[in-house]
């Protein structure tokens, strides 16, 4: 057994020299089993710096145990976190050929300080490189030039990265603005961990850091201004606020009840986990996935099919799994729809549709070109289409999109208008842009706030809500305009013509991370940059299609007034199987009802559902009048109807 471990170990290591890929070929790309992953593995990088180390120098005990004793949860499941962090943004953020196509394009754009503007983008981005050249004195810039020479840049935001992050100021740093603890301790979550093996071959002490455990972690990466520049390239003196997702979530009742970014993007292992394959005495202690995944199904897709290309070490199996939690995560976690019929005049139908926000931050945050919009289609009960905003073609997009943006909406009666929740900003010429140095102010930030979001809170003018949206009394607000509901709610009033009788209604929310209007400007300059090409070529080449987050579905009536004063049935009369509904009148809330027939007999007590849902009142009455007692906040109230038989 041991010396089974010992060898395994020196297969591991001879991976990472490269010496066994001629000598076995076929366990290189065998992806089903364990050693196929830390086979793959030894090909991360395992250069040592003076302040950081390649991931792979952590393989050889943080990697998936062959055995299945260490790192793996109740079941025998890997939660290795080399094997979980591999396959995202995260790990791949200095190969991610988006990022490296826009770097390109704002040193395009602005030829006079490129070496600035690729030394800001590389801090976060390729952090061990940036801050191992910024601590050992180097040039004044850190450019993509060096980093391309440089392994441990390229490695993303690895292991050390982020594992040597000291407890110093941290809630207040933006911009990549790192505390390295320079005596490379690697700090985690757990109490009194066992040192005899790890600082001796790598150099760092595993030490127990409580900020490990908390969202300022992950704040200065997370939290991105940009120093405005005018359209001549000058600086303006002014700061943008680019990303502000740990300020968004700063300002919410997560922060409040202790939900850490940690506790949504690294979930904890129940029961803990073994930390480490070697030695093969130790317990199970706290241990958090490392997921790291958010919503970007398509860069991540675009990566595994172009991985070769870009010289990534993960493997397809790797990039699934990341693949299927992201999907998970955004159609389980993400955010809820409810949709519901309001009375409209004759001729009219009209339908609020809810959109309510259950994550820690606003949906979407982080890079400004992620979206959201909402798909509303109103058919027949024959299923033929009335009504259709939100639709989205390959080659269109979203229908009826508005440019330069499509404006915030509280209402919609049109197909043109959709509702998009997105940022958009303009430069000093009050124009929009794509272009991250040239941002000076915002012209649309409907994105949804989390729960307990508030104008007041101290951190509100960096995640400020945009100028329409402000003034949506229903935007972030309670009926009874209470803030921090992290909801909105859209009303779609539509006109049907001569059509009578049920109607369905189809919501869907849907989100992409990349949409085509954001990369038009960029993918137009691609013959002035190979990185903008390359990029072009796999964007067009990847399945665009957006994220369905969350559906709903509701049927509803024509004719659904509002009378004022008494209360109606629709549709009167009716015939048995088909549903009847009360139709509210002043009164504005129901509280329960009862059914008799015309002996006066009560017949069934009907929930405020029923009422307001349809029922069917020809299980009871057969055929003639009926009588329907409410009962409703400001006292009872009788109303009849009439089944006839067709
Ligand atoms: C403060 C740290 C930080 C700095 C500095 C930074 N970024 Fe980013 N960048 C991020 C984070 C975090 C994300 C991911 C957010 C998300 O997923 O929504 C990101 C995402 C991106 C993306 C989208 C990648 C994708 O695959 O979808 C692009 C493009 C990008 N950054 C370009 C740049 C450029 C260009 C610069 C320099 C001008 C830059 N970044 C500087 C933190 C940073
Ligand atoms: C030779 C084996 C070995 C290697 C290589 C190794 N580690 Fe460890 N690591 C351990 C052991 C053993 C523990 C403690 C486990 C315990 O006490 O249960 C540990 C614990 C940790 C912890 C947890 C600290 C805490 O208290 O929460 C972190 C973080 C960590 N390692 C990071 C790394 C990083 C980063 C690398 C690569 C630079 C690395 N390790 C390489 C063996 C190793
Ligand atoms: C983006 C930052 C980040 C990166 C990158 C990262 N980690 Fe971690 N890691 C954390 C945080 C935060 C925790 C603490 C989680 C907790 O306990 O709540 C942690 C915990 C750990 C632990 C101890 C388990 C625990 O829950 O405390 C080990 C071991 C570890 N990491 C190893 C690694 C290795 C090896 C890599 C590279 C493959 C890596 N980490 C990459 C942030 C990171
Ligand atoms: C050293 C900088 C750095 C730190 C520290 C950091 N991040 Fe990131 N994070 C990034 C960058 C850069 C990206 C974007 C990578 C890309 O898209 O190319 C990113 C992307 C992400 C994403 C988006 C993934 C997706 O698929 O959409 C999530 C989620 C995330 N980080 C969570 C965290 C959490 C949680 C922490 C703290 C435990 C953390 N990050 C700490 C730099 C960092
Ligand atoms: C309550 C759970 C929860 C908390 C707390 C949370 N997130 Fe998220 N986060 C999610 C989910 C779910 C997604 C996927 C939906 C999406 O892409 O917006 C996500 C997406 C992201 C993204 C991608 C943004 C986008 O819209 O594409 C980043 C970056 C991110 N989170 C970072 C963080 C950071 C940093 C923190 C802490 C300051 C944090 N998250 C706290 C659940 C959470």
């Amino acid at each position: 057994m041991q010396l089974n471990r010992t060898l395994r170990v020196v297969l591991v290591m001879g991976a990472a020299a490269g010496l066994l890929a001629a000598v076995v070929p076929e366990r290189r790309y065998d992806q089903e089993t364990n050693e196929g992953a830390l086979w793959r593995m030894g090909e991360l990088c395992t250069v040592e710096g003076e302040f950081f180390s390649g991931s792979g120098k952590c393989v050889n005990c943080h990697a998936p145990d062959p055995n299945g004793h260490a790192l793996v949860d109740e079941n025998g499941v890997t939660v290795s976190p080399v094997f979980d962090w591999q396959a995202s943004m995260m790990a791949n953020s200095a190969r991610d050929p988006f990022w490296r196509a826009q770097v390109a394009r704002e040193g395009l754009i602005n030829p006079g300080h490129r070496d600035e503007i690729e030394n800001t983008c590389t801090a976060c981005h390729a952090p061990q490189g940036f801050h191992e050249a910024r601590l050992t004195g180097g040039d004044a810039h850190y450019t993509m030039e060096d980093l391309l020479a440089d392994d441990l840049g390229l490695d993303g935001v690895g292991c050390t990265g982020c594992h040597t992050i000291d407890n110093i100021g941290l809630a207040g740093r933006f911009n990549g603005d790192l505390p390295i603890n320079p005596e490379q301790v690697a700090w985690g979550g757990f109490e009194n961990p066992w040192d005899g093996l790890m600082s001796g071959q790598t150099g760092f002490i595993p030490a127990y850091g409580e900020h490990f455990r908390a969202s300022e972690v992950c704040t200065s990466c997370h939290s991105l201004y940009s120093h405005t520049q005018d359209l001549a390239g000058e600086s303006t003196g002014n700061v943008f606020f680019e990303q502000a997702t740990y300020l968004e979530w700063v300002n919410s009742d997560f922060n409040a009840e202790g939900v850490q970014c940690q506790t949504c993007h690294m979930p904890l292992v129940a029961g803990g986990a073994i930390a480490a394959t070697q030695p093969n005495w130790l317990f199970e202690q706290r241990f958090g996935r490392h997921h790291f995944v958010g919503g970007n199904t398509f860069m991540l897709k675009l990566m595994k099919d172009n991985a070769a290309a870009l010289g990534l070490s993960a493997t397809p199996t790797q990039y699934d799994s990341t693949i299927a939690r992201t999907l998970r995560g955004l159609q389980q976690a993400t955010a809820t729809l409810n949709v519901q019929q309001l009375p409209a005049p004759t001729g009219e139908v009209a339908f609020e549709v809810e959109v309510v926000n259950q994550i820690g931050h606003k949906f979407p945050s982080g890079y400004p070109a992620r979206l959201a919009f909402l798909e509303f289609a109103l058919r027949t009960a024959s299923g033929d289409t009335l009504f259709h905003s939100g639709r989205w073609t390959e080659a269109e997009g979203i229908v009826g999109r508005d440019l330069p943006y499509e404006p915030h909406h509280e209402v919609i009666t049109s197909p043109s208008e959709v509702q998009i929740y997105e940022f958009a900003f303009a430069d000093v010429a009050g124009e929009e842009t794509t272009i991250l140095e040239r941002a000076a102010t915002v012209l649309k930030d409907n994105r949804l706030p989390p729960r307990g979001f508030r104008t007041s809170h101290a951190a509100y003018d960096t995640v400020a809500i945009g100028p329409a949206a402000s003034l949506d009394a229903d935007f972030n607000r309670s009926a009874e305009g209470a803030e921090g509901t992290g909801a909105d709610r859209v009303m779609y009033r539509v006109a049907v013509g001569d059509y009578r009788g049920t109607v369905e209604v189809a919501v869907r929310l849907h989100y992409q991370s990349v949409p085509k209007r954001w990369v038009s400007a960029l993918l137009a300059a691609s013959e002035e940059h190979p990185d903008i090409a390359a990029f072009r070529d796999m964007y067009e080449g990847a399945d665009r299609t957006p994220v369905v987050v969350a559906e709903a579905a509701a049927s509803g009536w024509t004719d659904f007034v509002a009378e004022g004063g008494a209360w109606t049935l629709v549709p009167n009369p009716v015939a048995p199987g088909s549903r009847v509904r009360v139709q509210p009148g002043d009164a504005r809330e129901v509280l329960s009802g009862a059914l008799f027939d015309a002996s006066g007999r009560r017949c069934a007590e009907l929930t405020p559902q029923d009422l307001l849902g349809g029922f069917d009142a020809g299980r009871w009455v057969a055929e003639g009048a009926f009588l329907v007692r409410i009962e409703t906040a400001e006292g009872p109230q009788v109303v009849r109807g009439v089944v006839v038989r067709p």
